[in-house]
């Protein structure tokens, strides 16, 4: 039965507990959940592994350092990770760590099937040995007598150890590449691991390690004298968590996709894959090496005190933004920078601004025009009216079809892409809202098609919550619950089809999803301008000069809150970021607008009008709008353009 249902498997790189968690290590992890969370929404059975790197000489060399036993300092530091985890919402089936008994065995079960098939031999090493790198290089491939990967001092070793075989499966590997254009993505990473095959001949693998020299690690089967080197333990755990992490009752391996950072792309496109080849076992579907972040331009590192910790990030800005962030900002492969200026552009923009302002007014209206419950529609007006038009089912196809658009994206890995389709449909919803005016249908009693645009909006809304679930699962909860659901649960194929929310149902109070992040901005400077109309002659005085127009700043201010003012059918409290600061303004425009319709707008403040007093209520500032004896039109800017924007 369980063989029906189709399986997906994904796997993190297993970190070392030498460090502490950082943006990096965030970033592939956030990434696979997004896959593991997606896939599980379309019905897939899904194994997402994750977990640590306990072996080798980094490891014990950190725990000496701390006075502890390499397994004392592991139980500490994996922590850390598990804590992480948890705090950013990742979605792990498992986690593994290479000291569990499981994996150990695991690991000597394999090493002994090779031994037997004589896939790896003893011979003395004579070379160049780097310990943080745990690496065996040759005279040649230093760089001035140091390590070419890390340039760092190498010791010189003389000493036997074992060896795996891998220099036979060169011509091999370079051929299932070739066959296998997505076997290592993205592209630029495949071709600079066939150019690593075809310039040079392959060596084969050191993979003992004397205990003399280093103890911890995975004993050799076949000779007690030794220690597993540690990337052979490490690149096994995502074969050996299939045996005893996983859920039965599936085949689990091959894996769908290893998402890897680039600085491990060799290990893994080269030693895993040979590894598997000689082990007779199917090679993973796809190897995906992603892009390295710095910090403010620069690499992270410890001396330079630049590490981003991301529990920091998280209780600043809110885990859902920080996930957001990491896989908007940069298209997945490419290398990218993080600043809280570009976070924070990011909340108030795409999240404040476009997702936030969407929801926030489609509740609002409901609230008001129907009491807060989804409204019933009508699907062939009894009287002839119009209900339905060709903006509705614009925006249907809209929603159902950018599923496909998501799901292709998510296939490639294409995290940005998938995104930018989503934020497609936040903003058709918006525009949506915008040309249907539900405010001028609850004005003119349209009821029926008031009730059919905003179903639509709910609908709209609903879609939204399941898209960006994989990407912002609490959001995501938030809008479903919003919606009258208990969060996303029990979501089949059929909740990707427009219609699914029950009219009647009511809806709850949600607090505003991301709340603009005000940052200080030094204040806009003034120079005051010498000259007063009093000294020009009588008959210029029509004209004014640069400098009087100069005295009047105005600003592009965006419309965050509106509400009418009690008690007044003509005013509305609008709170307006102006880019110095939120201020409120207290407009007459409450005949011609209603709330809802201003939030989100960019429109023009007058920011030095002195201060005044409307119905008890301060108003910082005044709009500019048009009136004719007809209309009330507001001046809006007409690109998007940041709030404090001056105008001139
Ligand atoms: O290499 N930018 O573990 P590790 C992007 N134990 N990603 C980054 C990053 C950065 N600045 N820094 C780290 C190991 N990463 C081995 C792996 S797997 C069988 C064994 C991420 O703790 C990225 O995924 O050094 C990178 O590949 C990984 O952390 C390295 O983690
Ligand atoms: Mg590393």
């Amino acid at each position: 039965m369980s063989r029906e249902v189709e399986t997906f498997y994904v796997t993190t790189p297993i970190y070392y507990v030498n460090d502490i968690p950082h943006i990096g290590h965030a970033y592939t992890t956030v990434a696979a959940d997004v896959l593991a969370r997606f896939w599980r929404l379309l019905g897939k059975k899904v194994f997402f592994l994750t977990g640590t790197d306990e072996h080798g000489q980094k490891v014990q060399k950190a725990a000496s350092e701390r006075g502890l036993e390499p397994k004392a300092h592991a139980d500490i530091m994996v922590k850390n990770f598990q804590a992480l985890w948890k705090s950013m919402n990742i979605s792990n089936d498992a986690f593994i760590r290479t000291t569990d008994e499981a994996h150990k065995r695991i690991v000597q079960e394999l090493l002994s099937y090779l031994w037997e098939k004589g896939e790896i031999e003893k011979r003395t090493y004579k070379g160049w040995y780097c310990i943080p790198d745990e690496k065996f290089w040759t005279e040649k491939e230093l760089i001035d007598g140091k390590c070419p990967d890390c340039g760092r001092a190498v010791e010189y070793l003389s000493e036997n150890n074992y060896f795996f075989l891998m220099s036979k499966y060169q011509e091999r590997l370079i051929q299932y590449i070739e066959e296998n254009p997505d076997y290592i993505l993205p592209e630029t990473r495949r071709n600079e691991v066939l150019s690593f095959l075809k310039t040079r001949p392959l060596n084969d693998l050191c993979i003992s390690r004397p205990k003399s020299r280093l103890s911890w690690g995975i004993e050799l089967p076949f000779d007690r004298d030794y220690v597993t080197y540690v990337w052979f333990d490490a690149l096994v755990n995502y074969y050996s968590a299939t045996r005893y992490l996983a859920p039965e009752g599936y085949e689990w391996w091959p894996a769908d996709h290893h998402i890897i950072g680039k600085d491990i792309l060799i290990t893994h496109a080269v030693y895993w894959s040979t590894m598997l080849m000689a082990l007779d076992l199917p090679l993973p579907k796809n190897i995906f090496a992603h892009g390295w972040w710095t910090v403010e331009g620069r690499k992270m590192s410890k001396s330079l005190g630049n590490v981003v910790n991301p529990e920091e990030i998280i209780k600043d800005f809110g885990v859902d933004p920080f996930r957001y962030f990491l896989l908007r900002e940069v298209p997945f492969g490419l290398d990218g920078d993080f600043s809280e200026r570009a976070l924070v552009q990011r909340i108030n923009i795409d999240l404040a601004n476009d997702l936030g302002n969407l929801v926030q007014r489609t509740i609002s209206m409901v609230d008001r025009y129907f009491n807060g419950v989804v409204p019933a529609t009508v699907t062939s007006p009894p009287n002839g009216g119009e209900l339905k038009d060709e903006r509705d089912e614009e925006i249907i196809s809209h929603a159902e079809g950018i599923l496909s658009s998501v799901k292709e994206a998510l296939s490639l890995l294409a995290f940005h892409r998938a995104l930018d389709a989503i934020w497609g449909l936040v903003d058709r919803l918006n525009k949506y809202i915008d040309s249907t005016q539900p405010w001028s249908l609850a004005k003119n009693k349209e009821e029926k098609r008031l009730a059919r645009v905003l179903y639509n909006c709910l609908e709209g809304i609903r879609f939204i919550g399941l898209y960006i679930y994989p990407f912002m699962p609490e959001t995501g909860e938030k809008i479903y619950n919003a919606l009258g659901y208990e969060g996303i649960k029990n979501i089949t194929l059929r909740d990707f089809v427009w219609g699914q929310l029950s009219p009647g149902t009511t809806l709850k109070k949600i607090p505003q999803l991301f709340p603009r992040i005000q940052r200080e901005v030094s204040p806009p400077t003034v120079t005051s301008p010498p000259s007063s109309a009093e000294e020009l002659p009588r008959h210029q005085a029509e004209f004014i000069s640069i400098e009087d127009f100069s005295k009047i700043q105005l600003r592009v201010g965006k419309v965050i809150e509106a509400e009418r003012v009690k008690g007044s059918n003509k005013l509305l409290r609008l709170i307006v970021d102006t880019g110095d600061r939120r201020r409120q303004i207290i407009a007459g425009i409450g005949k011609a607008y209603s709330p809802e319709e201003l939030l989100g707008k960019n429109i023009v403040v007058v920011t030095n009008l002195k201060p005044a007093r409307l119905m008890g209520l301060l108003s910082e500032g005044m709009l500019l709008a048009a009136s004719d004896e007809e209309a009330l039109s507001i001046l809006t800017v007409e690109r998007e353009i940041a709030p404090g924007a001056k105008i001139k």
